[in-house]
């Protein structure tokens, strides 16, 4: 059971096993990413439900562009369908979508159909959706690096007056970007064990929390599980 009251605020996913879901169904690649979209809103409902304030989804990482062409076209022209044919919902429900990683580097109507949904839901005050896009945790740390270089080098700032805060603030999800807290609970499925270049600088005090269950087969009960998990866990920070 999970204790209301002491919800994470930010809750991040590593949306894994798709690919798997699908072989073992004896379908193509593509429908275990169709069935993952499905998945995912439901745990952004789910999400609502509970009061989590942040849910941030891992899509597609830097790395994905080496699967095959049509692989990685697929997984866009479904991003756009979910999209699309979702967002109406997303703005009735009052949920905040925001993205994390180079989304312009994506084919033209993902882009455009993402910033439609950035625009038509910046006012809304529920639960804010990240999803993380054509991201990459050390890219956006480089992002963060070559930013405060411009400004050392613009004079506005000197090497020794670098904070922690000034690099988190440059990051995707920092007060300058997507403006989300450190994730108190990493969720990822599938069995796989690493974190596979996602928020490496932000998860340095998550929790991580494993399910063998793939992605497409994730629902609002095992996410439950996950964060009952969560809350079993002792967070000493490093203190004693
Ligand atoms: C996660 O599922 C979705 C993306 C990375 C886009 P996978 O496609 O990685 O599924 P597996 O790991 O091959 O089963
Ligand atoms: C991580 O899954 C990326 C996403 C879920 C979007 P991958 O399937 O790409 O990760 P690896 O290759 O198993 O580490
Ligand atoms: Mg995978």
């Amino acid at each position: 059971m999970i204790d209301k009251e002491r919800m994470p605020v930010h809750v991040a996913v590593i949306m894994d096993g798709n690919g798997r879901w699908a072989k073992s169904k004896g379908l193509p690649r593509l429908a275990g990413h169709n069935a993952g979209m499905k998945a995912m809103k439901k745990i952004v409902d789910h999400s609502d439900k509970l009061g989590i304030k942040y849910l941030t989804v891992y899509a597609f990482s830097t790395e994905n562009w080496k699967r095959s062409i049509t692989e990685v076209t697929g997984i866009f022209k479904l991003l756009v369908t979910y999209v699309n044919s979702d967002l109406q919902e997303l703005v009735e429900n009052n949920v905040k979508v925001k993205v994390l990683g180079n989304y312009s580097e994506l084919p033209k109507d993902a882009v455009k159909s993402l910033e439609k949904t950035l625009a038509d839901t910046a006012d809304n005050t529920g639960l804010q959706f990240n999803i993380a896009l054509n991201y990459g945790g050390r890219g956006e740390i480089k992002e963060a690096v070559r930013a405060l270089g411009e400004k050392v080098a613009a004079g506005q700032l000197q090497p020794g007056d670098i904070t922690e805060e000034m690099i988190s603030d440059e990051l995707s999800t920092g007060r300058l970007h997507a403006d989300v807290p450190d994730p108190e609970l990493i969720i990822r499925t599938s069995g796989e064990l690493r974190l596979s270049n996602f928020l490496l600088w932000q998860s340095a005090y998550s929790e991580l929390v494993f399910s063998d269950v793939l992605w497409p087969d994730f629902t609002p009960e095992e996410y439950e599980k996950a964060i009952a998990e969560y809350q079993s866990r002792d967070r000493r920070f490093g203190g004693r």
